[in-house]
């Protein structure tokens, strides 16, 4: 073991590569943020808070897992990521980037395009930028929306967006993939330092279920903990300094919950598996699953969809979670696992309040589970915000259809936004079933949605409003207009 101070009852220690340099670092506290790791540990504060909560994107840093000769990587918001994460990845900040005194090429378009003029969330829409420049297909993505939905995690309050595109547009064909890629010693000395780590019961990383469901079963008595898959909902508590740990229990490195499998007509999706993951599936048939696809590009922004995972949003329980009307219509079933076996769940049965499921102290979800629709365009979801991007579900309407003709033969419709779980409407389904679509009593649809819903009204919408976007987002559907 390394020597050094003793560590605090909450402190964890650090070993990654930041930009090209290894670091280790001690007495870190757990609650610490990667964003404050950065700029209070290691003094780097190019990296910006904004708004400390995953909306601005000022903080934006790009993460390396450095798996195999060729690391991916990704961008994420550092506001709402715990520093723990670091340990074993690669973080790229804004100081990284120009080597030398020549600029990266996307910091060198951006004066060249006048794409900055108070500065503050530069930083933020540079990485954004050199993280699209990072991608393999790139030369082929430099176009004007290619460079709008890269940057669409990233506000700007005074330059106005169009300089910011041009230089995305000019400099993403033009960087350079391997420039971030550590030497061999760097690497060598991350995996040395990693063996020396101390303070792992503060920040416990399980590879495998196992040690996940032995960590639950085993509270360390009188300390609170966190079990945290992407951060983006738990960690926004801590960053706003509204609650503490004195331990999180992280299960993004068990692979096992990362797995999409499909077999024998069902989809059984791992609970730690990114929105961006489930994007790639579902953009593999883009014209079958047009819609989930569609739904996806707008959950969160990149920085979001990197990290957070669909048994977070599922476990969130949020009245606003988008993913689970989506799979209240598919019917799926929710496995949860601990110390004592596995169990599945109804996703009907799951949601048991506001932000309350039925899992016990010692459970975790492990899979999410469902039959493959036959034809995906038969399963519609339709999301309101205010904002197109990044925003927050008012209403959230999913509807599995089946018709025999013209006539209803099965329906399941489920809403988000709508009370304080999200949930089925087995009214309307019953009142609708076996009707025709060419004549159906809209104005029964009317009545029964005034009368069975009662929907919460607060800053995204008010009750009205969402009542009537169910009335006319069902309209929309069904009549294909
Ligand atoms: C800027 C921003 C935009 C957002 N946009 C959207 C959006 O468009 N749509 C949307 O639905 N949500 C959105 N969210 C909310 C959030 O990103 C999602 O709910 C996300 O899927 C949560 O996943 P996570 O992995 O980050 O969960 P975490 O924050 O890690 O965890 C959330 C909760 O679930 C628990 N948990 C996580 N995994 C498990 C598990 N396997 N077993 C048991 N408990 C578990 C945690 O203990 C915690 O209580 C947004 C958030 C931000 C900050
Ligand atoms: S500071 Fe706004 S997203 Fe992190
Ligand atoms: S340059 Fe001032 S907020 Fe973007």
């Amino acid at each position: 073991m390394k020597q050094g101070p003793p560590l605090q009852e909450s402190d964890i220690s650090i070993s990654c590569v930041v930009n090209d340099s290894l670091v280790q670092v001690d007495q870190v506290d757990v609650n610490t943020s990667v964003l404050y790791f950065l700029r209070d540990h290691l003094n780097l504060r190019g990296t910006k808070e904004g708004c400390g909560s995953g909306d601005c994107g000022a903080c934006t840093v790009i993460l390396s897992d450095l798996e195999g000769d060729d690391p991916s990587y990704y961008a994420i918001n550092s506001c709402i990521a715990p520093a723990g994460v670091l340990n074993g990845k690669q973080v790229i900040s804004v100081e990284g980037l120009a080597i030398g005194e020549t600029l990266h090429p996307v910091q060198q378009a951006m004066v060249d395009c006048h794409g900055s003029q108070c500065g503050f969330c530069t930083p933020g829409f540079v990485m954004a930028l050199v993280d699209h420049s990072l991608k393999p297909d790139v030369s082929s993505q430099c176009g004007y929306a290619d460079v709008v939905s890269a940057i669409s995690g990233n506000l700007c309050r005074c330059t106005g967006y169009r300089p910011i595109v041009k230089a995305g547009m000019d400099a993403c064909a033009r960087a350079n993939p391997k420039q971030f890629v550590p030497t061999d010693d760097v690497r060598a000395g991350l995996l040395s330092g990693l063996k020396e780590e101390r303070g792992e019961q503060n920040y416990l990383a399980p590879d495998t279920e196992l040690e996940l469901a032995q960590a639950l079963a085993n509270p360390l008595p009188g300390r609170s903990r966190l079990l945290l898959a992407g951060g983006t909902d738990a960690w926004l508590e801590v960053t706003q300094n509204l609650r503490s740990f004195d331990q999180v229990i992280d299960l993004s490195k068990i692979k096992s919950l990362t797995q999409i499998d499909e077999s024998h007509g069902r989809l059984a999706i791992g609970s730690a598996t990114t929105q961006t993951q489930l994007l790639e599936y579902f953009d593999q048939d883009p014209s079958a699953c047009a819609h989930i696809s569609a739904f996806l590009h707008r959950f969160g922004s990149k920085q979001v969809r990197n990290r957070a995972t669909l048994g977070g949003n599922l476990c969130s329980a949020s009245p606003v979670g988008d993913w689970s009307p989506l799979l209240l219509a598919l019917d799926a079933e929710l496995v949860a696992a601990s110390l004592k076996g596995r169990r599945t769940i109804s996703i009907r049965d799951f949601f048991t309040g506001y932000r309350k499921t039925c899992l016990g102290a010692d459970e975790y979800l492990a899979s999410i589970e469902f039959e493959l629709p036959a034809d995906w365009r038969a399963v519609q979801v339709h999301k309101v915000t205010k904002r197109f991007e990044d925003d927050i579900s008012s209403v959230f309407l999913a509807l599995n259809l089946h018709l025999d003709g013209l006539k209803i033969s099965g329906l399941r419709i489920a809403l988000g936004g709508m009370a304080e779980t999200p949930i089925r409407f087995f009214e309307l389904e019953d009142f609708l079933q076996g009707q025709r679509i060419e004549s159906l009593d809209w104005a029964g649809v009317k009545n029964l949605i005034r009368s069975s819903l009662s929907p919460i009204s607060d800053v995204r919408a008010s009750s009205e409003y969402r009542s009537a976007m169910v009335y006319q987002l069902i309209r929309t559907t069904l009549l294909n207009e």
